[in-house]
């Protein structure tokens, strides 16, 4: 299928918008994206555009630990495909082509909270498998993958304050 991955803009935020209330059960993620953008914390995000038609987003942010590690990390979240566009590998392309960007970008890591079914096939593993905890609480659906050595040391991940909305 003709898809472009590409960085979003303004244009597209209506329908990154309308995307996200429809792949979520409320406003959380929208109103998390506008969140991230107002706050200069948007380090990336794409848009997957079929026929022009904005049909997929993801975004990456800042993450920080404690106690401190000299690898800098990223968020992955959200991430959607428009419903009558999911099961095309429109999540598979958009993710792939984000975490080659987060890489050349410098960032040693990303940590996400999601399922492990649909992530492992990118690489992700249980972050608690290398010492990494998250301030959720939660275990099998926060997940790491590491670009290259730098040290990660045992410690607790924490998203930006814009995630304060969510409490899982
Ligand atoms: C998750 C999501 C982004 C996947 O996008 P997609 O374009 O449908 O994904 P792909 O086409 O690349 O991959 C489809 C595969 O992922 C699987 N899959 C989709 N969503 C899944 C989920 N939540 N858990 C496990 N597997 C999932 C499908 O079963 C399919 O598997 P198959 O290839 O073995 O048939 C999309 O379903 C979506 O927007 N869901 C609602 C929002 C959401 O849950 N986002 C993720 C938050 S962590």
């Amino acid at each position: 299928m003709d898809l472009k991955i590409q960085k979003e803009s303004p244009e597209h935020y209506q329908a990154i918008h309308d995307i996200l209330i429809s792949c979520f059960k409320s406003e959380a993620e929208a109103k998390l994206v506008s969140a991230l953008r107002e706050n200069d914390k948007a380090v990336l995000a794409l848009v997957a555009l079929h026929e022009g038609e904005v049909v997929g987003h993801v975004m990456f942010s800042p993450v920080t630990t404690s106690p401190p590690a000299i690898a800098l990390g990223l968020g992955l979240a959200p991430l959607a495909v428009k419903p009558a566009f999911q099961r095309r590998g429109i999540g598979r392309k958009i993710v792939q082509d984000g975490l080659l960007l987060c890489k050349e970008m410098n960032f040693d890591y990303v940590v996400l909270l999601g399922d492990p079914k649909y992530y492992q096939r990118f690489g992700f593993i249980k972050a608690s498998d290398l010492g990494i905890k998250n301030e959720y609480g939660v275990d099998e659906p926060f997940m790491l993958i590491q670009f290259n050595n730098v040290p990660l040391p045992d410690s607790l991940v924490r998203y930006c304050d814009a995630f304060s909305l969510f409490s899982v």
